[in-house]
């Protein structure tokens, strides 16, 4: 589709609908992957690997906010085609590993306009995903471009895209910057919220991905540190963790996931560990199962 739209192609919006559906389908199987797509990207297909993630991520909150079934497929075809504007963003701004110039950045912030435009010219464009495309970096405060709407000027689908849009990039690696941790990205966006943020939208993203979302480094009151590899079923504050390390011991043990939130166990999280300082290396093969005992 990108590639298309480079080409001068207009946007053939009913050919992804297969694609938005399946992302559909699999966020409500595994809602858990949601965080582990938004890290898995590789300079040359961020874009796209970005526009996957957040529409995964536009899904899973517009099923927070008991969305219906049509709005729900808009927000998730809109999350797909927000950046699409970027398709006609020169390479060496796009992946540029310093600072923009101030004309530089102006040619990025273009971006909004013309994914609008390019929408606008295919035929049976969406009217929620012409609208996210367009304001997806509008602010609550409105500091945003491209108008600098506030409020209630932004829709609701454009304000979700906005905190996806901004979880997304924050926990990615690009060129420029290395990846934050999930629930570093989340303390953050908390901070930001209330000028960035429609609050009530906010608290419903913070619902779907936790306050210690997939992929985070815990400490437990026992002196255990794990990984986050689930969300808990009663609770924000309790996720399953695979343990792997025991600081009494000062060593590691044996990875074994414990439920948070079952009956019979009454460790809970004492702290956040900051994966950059910790000694652990493999955390992500920790995190999604696979790593060697
Ligand atoms: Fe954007």
């Amino acid at each position: 589709m990108f590639d298309d739209v480079r080409l001068g192609h207009s946007v053939d919006v009913h050919g992804i609908r297969p694609l938005v559906q399946g992302i559909t389908d699999s966020v409500r199987r595994n809602p858990g992957a949601i965080v582990s797509l938004a890290r898995l990207k590789n300079a040359d297909e961020y874009t796209y690997m970005h526009s996957v993630a957040v529409c995964a991520m536009m899904v899973g909150l517009a099923k927070q906010l008991k969305l219906d079934e049509d709005q729900t497929y808009s927000a998730g075809l809109a999350g797909l085609l927000h950046d699409l504007g970027k398709a006609h963003i020169p390479a060496e701004i796009l992946s540029k590993p310093g600072k923009l110039t101030e004309q530089e950045a102006a040619i990025m912030r273009n971006h909004a306009v013309e994914g609008f435009e390019m929408l606008l010219g295919s035929d049976d464009a969406d009217p929620i995903a012409l609208d996210v495309c367009l304001h997806h970096h509008e602010k609550w405060n409105g500091e945003g471009y491209p108008m600098g709407h506030k409020g209630k000027e932004i829709s609701l689908s454009s304000k979700m895209a906005a905190v996806c849009d901004v979880y997304d990039a924050i926990t990615s690696d690009r060129c420029y910057k290395s990846a934050w941790d999930p629930a570093e990205a989340m303390r953050m966006m908390a901070k930001w919220s209330s000028g960035h943020f429609d609050p009530r939208v906010f608290q419903a993203f913070v619902k779907g991905i936790g306050i210690y979302p997939v992929g985070s480094l815990v400490q437990l009151t026992s002196g255990r540190i794990g990984v986050v590899i689930e969300q808990g079923s009663r609770s924000l504050t309790t996720p399953k963790v695979n343990v792997f390390y025991s600081t009494r011991l000062n060593m590691r043990i044996m990875p074994i996931i414990v439920d948070l939130s079952a009956p019979s166990v009454m460790e809970r999280i004492s702290n956040l560990e900051d994966p950059k300082k910790s000694k652990f290396k493999d955390i992500n093969q920790l995190w999604s199962g696979t790593a060697g005992i």
